[in-house]
């Protein structure tokens, strides 16, 4: 070994000294890319056997790489790995633990290859996979919507407007509404995947390398589609990470919009849902208490996943070509999002499942603020032919009445409607009644 003990033994060949203790600070991002490993070990192997099929390596000096390969992903998986901030990052971790194994034939891995192609694509591996476990995660809600639904077919409840009783609607087509939101997020994660999906592999540094590899194989080896097209954008892109980043805040979004109305309809104001014991907190000085915490967890976690987008976003922005070490901060986001996400999903899906919806308080708020009105204008349109603008006027002195006798509509006199319009029939009450 001709290299400087007292420099980096991964890139060290023309430093006298060791990076200082802030630079290796600075610069270490094992802490986080370690869930690379998986990833990185993949990746490599592929690599490994591609250098072998185009003999610019032996056959069995990529047999010796992969069995150190396989040998380290087993002391990752049950913790005797040990990661060295002093190895920077995962790919050099990985590097050097190999060469211990295996000894200096290690260092043939990494012909042909550079960490930017490297890391583009354990992250883009990465990503592929965490969004397929959230998609689950994403069709398990949509199915506990689904259910919910199903059971509620019948019950009705109000439909707002302004957080105002506006017209009577199902339960079932309330919680539906979400599960449409959902599945949206779902075809957005897709979509995601499938512009992501291709290799990296083969980029190097920026450039390309002089070696005959096939990246077709990487590819395919790696379940990417096809090789990238242009080697500087592969190592430098990230929109990948970033429209990870909007799915990922956008399906918050979603989720916080149906935690917002949880919190509102578990008030006793309100009183249309009753979260279980095992989905709520109690109060340490208030005995009377029953929090909707996870809900509010949920709404308040959008501000994390909107954080993350932004950080991202801001990172990439101005980036000349090629790779620069800011793309070193484009994991920490992305691992947060998968791992918040993921989070809030379970933790909706278990509060839905196990809650206790009020139907008959919500029955009776819908016979309450005249919510039938829209349906008696409509009778008035379709029945007597008056122009809208006219039901409308018409309907409007009725519900009037019906405020100044304090009753419902349904509870008027035919009688008192036909001093308003003459031509109102018995008929009227099928439309007034919830
Ligand atoms: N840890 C680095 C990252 O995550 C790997 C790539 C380093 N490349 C370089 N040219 N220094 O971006």
């Amino acid at each position: 070994m001709t290299q400087n003990q007292k420099s980096n033994q991964m890139w060290g060949g023309r430093f006298e000294d060791r990076p200082s203790d802030i630079m290796e600070q600075i610069n270490a991002s094992i802490g986080i890319d370690k869930r690379l490993w998986r990833q990185d070990i993949t990746g490599s192997i592929a690599h490994a056997e591609m250098l072998a099929k185009q003999d610019i390596i032996a056959q069995d000096e990529a047999k010796k790489i992969i069995d150190g390969l396989n040998k380290i992903a087993e002391e990752i998986e049950t913790g005797a790995f040990e990661f060295k901030a002093s190895l920077e990052d995962i790919h050099m971790n990985i590097e050097a633990r190999l060469r211990e194994l295996i000894g200096d034939t290690a260092g043939k891995l990494h012909t042909a290859r550079s960490r930017n192609d490297q890391v583009a694509t354990d992250f883009r591996l990465w990503t592929r996979n965490a969004i397929d476990e959230l998609c689950i995660l994403i069709e398990e809600l949509q199915d506990t919507l689904g259910d919910l639904s199903e059971k509620h077919k019948k019950d009705v409840m109000p439909g707002f407007t302004h957080l105002q009783a506006a017209q009577p609607v199902t339960l079932a087509l309330h919680m539906d509404a979400y599960a449409c939101m959902l599945n949206r997020d779902k075809l957005r994660f897709k979509d995601c995947r499938g512009r992501l999906n291709t290799s990296p592999l083969g980029s190097a540094a920026l450039a390309g390398t002089p070696y005959p590899i096939d990246r077709d194989y990487t590819a395919q080896k790696l379940g990417f589609d096809r090789p990238t097209h242009n080697t500087m954008d592969a190592v430098s892109a990230r929109d990948f990470a970033n429209e990870f980043l909007f799915c990922a805040a956008q399906t918050g979004l979603h989720l916080s919009r149906l935690a917002e109305e949880i919190i509102i309809w578990a008030t006793p104001q309100f009183g249309f849902i009753q979260l279980s014991d095992s989905w709520s907190t109690g109060s340490s000085i208030m005995p009377q208490k029953k929090n909707p915490d996870a809900a509010e967890l949920v709404r308040g976690k959008t501000g994390r996943l909107n954080g993350n987008l932004v950080q991202m976003m801001t990172v990439m922005k101005a980036l000349p070509l090629a790779y620069n070490k800011d793309l070193q901060e484009d994991k920490e986001s992305v691992f947060d999002s998968y791992d918040t996400l993921r989070l809030c999903l379970l933790a909706m899906k278990g509060m839905l499942e196990t809650a206790t919806f009020k139907t008959d308080a919500m029955r009776k708020s819908a016979e309450m603020g005249y919510t039938t009105a829209t349906a008696l204008a409509d009778w008035l349109v379709m029945n007597l032919g008056l122009p809208f603008r006219d039901a409308h006027h018409v309907t409007g002195a009725i519900v009037k009445m019906a405020e100044r006798k304090s009753c419902k509509l349904d509870e008027l006199d035919l009688t008192a409607m036909q001093e308003i319009e003459p031509r109102i029939t018995n008929d009227i009450f099928k439309v007034l009644k919830i």
